[in-house]
């Protein structure tokens, strides 16, 4: 099988499979880079369809889905379920896993078999993984085990409590030096791209154009190489204030709600279901159920 025709076994939609070269060629040539969360198989389906280059199935799953408050009790097992999902509606974009808290924090053995099992078991394409230089011996491993990384700094979600919040990183000249080293680190251990999460604009285009791995941007401005939104932030389905950076193109709550509302309505009035949604008896069966049904009828009164 030539490698041409085993890509095209991979993939039955109309547009072609995206992968790490055409997330690295994209920058080459200045197309923007889309990418949204998903983390169900419906989600993902429509995702895919629009033509979006890349889904993560993030770990703000612990919070947009599993009702957590922080993306820290996500696990192993959790994002495993949930990346099989996406894999299972997804022909056509690229599929990567974020790494829980805790599962590349250890030893690098263990980050590399959790690597792995993503690839293995759910069918992901990369993972994501938190953290610059501290990381750089990690994402190397897992490099090694032909698994691709993309690397993710700046606001750092499962760093929430070292950090004191949830805050815009790279506001000083010290932190900005500290970013700065972080993607370049990233960039020469061979990630291929970079989630700039929370950074300030100026920071954001500066490390667009030092690195050679595309940038993905999420309240980092519109320098980046591309753009990363939550889906749930998007279709509003977050119950919560939105970020500064969020933009709502869409009211899936009120559409949820007002669906939710009429069916309700309609049971309770007797409008649903209606004869025409019932199922209804072959002919011949209906009329010896009747004749029986008269039978006994008639039984019943001779008594
Ligand atoms: O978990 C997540 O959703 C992320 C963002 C970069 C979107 O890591």
């Amino acid at each position: 099988m030539s490698i041409t025709s085993f890509n095209e076994g991979q993939n039955h939609s109309a547009r072609p499979k995206i992968t790490t070269l055409t997330i690295q060629e994209k920058k080459q040539r200045r197309e923007p880079i889309t990418c949204l969360t998903a983390y169900d198989y419906a989600t993902a389906r429509l995702v895919d369809e629009s033509g979006i280059d890349m889904i993560l199935v993030g770990d703000s799953l612990a919070q947009v889905v599993l009702g957590y408050d922080s993306t820290m009790p996500v696990t192993l097992e959790e994002m495993l379920h949930h990346t099989r999902a996406v894999r299972r509606a997804v022909k056509s974009a690229m599929v990567i896993a974020d790494m829980p808290f805790g599962t590349y924090h250890n030893d690098l053995a263990e980050g590399v078999r959790n690597a792995v099992r993503f690839v293995k078991e759910s069918g992901a394409e990369a993972v994501k993984l938190e953290g610059g230089e501290k990381r750089v011996e990690m994402i190397k491993h897992v490099l090694d085990a032909e698994v691709p990384v993309m690397g993710h700094i700046g606001l750092t979600p499962q760093s929430v409590h070292k950090m004191g919040g949830y805050k815009v990183q790279g506001k000083d000249l010290s932190s900005i030096e500290r970013l700065m080293k972080d993607a370049v680190a990233l960039d020469r251990a061979g990630v291929f791209s970079i989630v700039l999460e929370g950074v300030p604009r100026e920071v954001a285009a500066m490390i667009s154009r030092e690195v050679s791995a595309p940038t993905i941007g999420i309240g980092a401005g519109p320098d980046c190489d591309g753009q990363v939104l939550v889906f749930h932030d998007i279709v509003n389905l977050t119950f919560a204030e939105p970020a500064k950076f969020v933009r709502r193109y869409g009211d899936a709550a009120a559409l949820i709600t007002a669906a939710v509302d009429h069916f309700k309505a309609d049971v309770v009035s007797g409008a649903y279901p209606s004869d025409k949604e019932s199922y209804h008896l072959p002919k011949e069966t209906k009329a010896e159920l009747e004749a029986i049904l008269r039978r006994k009828q008639l039984k019943a009164y001779s008594r």
